[in-house]
Parts: structure tokens; sequence; C-alpha cells
């Protein structure tokens, strides 16, 4: 059993705003690969500027969509995985509740969880590489791979934020508002270590919430967050949960 600090539990019961923010380590126990995990990271094997980058598009379009054609099949064959489920149920303890995500898997959503805050957009879309028209759907490639726009036959990209590219406005905006507003916020399997998506729980911390981070390893956050929970979400989550309902008590 995870230990759970009983003031923490304290906080969670008289909190009105909880913000919860995850990562790729929250999709693990699901089968998806997190990115700087040593050995099974995505960046262990892959050049990041080479994949998931505009410049990388430019130089090969091809492998680019295929990379993500890959991970989208991964996606589509994995599950949400008990975490996924917990912050569905914790989402509905309080007056206000905000899942923010830097993951683009849609596992929240797919576990049942709404109005998920996407920082780095969605796998499950794509968008035209020149004018930004969207596609609903996943366009399957033909023999054009990528495929092209419909309306205006540039190439399509995967709906997803690369690196050197800005996120979505209203999405930061809403994630960076509700970290300064929260009197809870919780860092779940992220590395912490990406901006702006890092940033959140600096302004929390510095709004005076209680930041509790979660994840089986040390990161730049776990000295400065009020609560560290060593372990892996889908263990540590339901056991919150569990905990927070009086189960254990
Ligand atoms: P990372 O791969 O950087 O970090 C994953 C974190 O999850 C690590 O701190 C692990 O210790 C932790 N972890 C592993 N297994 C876990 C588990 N079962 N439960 C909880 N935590 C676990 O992934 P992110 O922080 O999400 O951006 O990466 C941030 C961004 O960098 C991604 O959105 C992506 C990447 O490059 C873009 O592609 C733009």
């Amino acid at each position: 059993m995870v230990s759970i600090p009983s003031e923490l539990i304290e906080s969670l019961r008289h909190a009105k705003h909880v913000v919860a923010t995850t990562g790729a380590g929250v999709s693990a126990e699901s089968g998806v690969p997190t990115f700087r995990d040593a050995q099974t990271g995505l960046w262990a094997k892959y050049e990041p500027t080479e994949l998931a980058a505009p410049r990388a598009f430019h130089k090969d379009p091809k492998l680019v969509w295929e990379w993500y054609q890959w991970r989208r099949d991964k996606v589509l064959s994995v599950h949400p995985n008990p975490g996924h489920y917990a912050l569905v149920e914790l989402g509905s303890r309080w007056p206000k509740f905000d899942l923010i995500t830097q993951n683009v898997d849609g596992l929240h959503q797919q576990a049942g969880s709404q109005n998920v805050i996407e920082l780095h957009g969605s796998i499950m879309t794509a968008r035209c590489f020149d004018r930004g028209h969207q596609s609903e759907f996943w366009p399957e490639s033909s023999e054009q791979c990528p495929p092209v726009c419909e309306i205006c036959a540039s190439l399509m990209r995967p709906n997803v934020v690369w690196f050197n590219e800005s996120l979505p406005k209203r999405a930061i905006d809403e994630a960076m508002r509700a970290s300064r507003e929260c009197d809870v916020f919780f860092s779940i399997g992220t590395s912490s270590i990406v901006y702006p998506a890092a940033a959140l729980a600096t302004n929390a911390l510095e709004s005076g919430a209680v930041v509790i981070e979660i994840n089986p390893n040390e990161t730049p956050l776990t000295s400065m967050a009020t609560y560290s929970i060593v372990g892996p979400s889908g263990i540590v989550l339901p056991e919150l949960l569990a905990k927070l309902a009086g189960e254990f008590r």
C-alpha cells in the first residue's frame, strides 16, 4: 500500500477547486510508452527533432505521418487504466475540477472524463499543414502519404503540438488561470521539464495551492511539492480515492 499522509486527505476534503495535470506516465500502465523513461521512453529510441517538429515534417512528411500513424494504432489498441478511471471519480468530488493533460492519446476522455484541457492536441484528429483546415477524423493513408487536405490540397498532419510550436491559446490560457486559482494542484505522471506545461505547478505553488506530485521517479518538482507520493498513478490514484471516501480510515 502507498503511504498517503492524513493531512493531504484533509486538504482534499476541504478543497473547493482542484486541478489535475497529467503526462505520459498516467498512460504508461495502459501500455502507451512515455517519452523520457530510460529504456522504454520514445525519446530513448527516436530523435524528437526528426519526428516531432515542423522542420521534420518539411524534410520527410511521409516518415512523420507514418510514425504518428504507428503511435495512433498503438493508442487505439489499448484501454484506460485504473488511474484514468480514478480521475473520473475524483473529478466529481469538488465544486470545481479541471483536468489538464499533455497527453494526446484521448484515454482520459475514453475513461469518461469531460472537458479535458488538451495542451498538446490530439492524435485522434488531423489538420492540414499549410492552412490548418481541421479534419474531424484521421484521414486514412491511401497511395498518397500523408493524405492531402480536401479543401486546399496541402499535406495533412496530426493535430498535435510539435517542438517549436505554440500551444493552443485557449487551452493554455485556461490552464494558466486554473493553476493560479485552485487550492489543490496535482502533477501526475509528468517529468515536469517541458514548458509551458511545467510552469503550471510553479504557478500553483506561488499562488499558495497545496501541490501534490504522483510519480514513481523524482522530477524537478519533487523537492518543491507540498507532498510527493512515490508510485505508479494506476495504484496511487485508486488508493487516494478510497482513502478520501473513508474506506481506509
Ligand atoms: P515524460 O516521458 O517526459 O515523463 C513521464 C513521467 O511519467 C516520468 O516522470 C516518469 O517517471 C513517470 N511515470 C512513468 N510511469 C509512471 C506511472 N505508472 N505512473 C505515474 N508516473 C509514471 O512525459 P511527459 O512529462 O508527459 O510533448 O512529457 C511532456 C511532453 O514531452 C509530451 O507531451 C511530449 C514530450 O516531448 C510533445 O511531443 C510536444
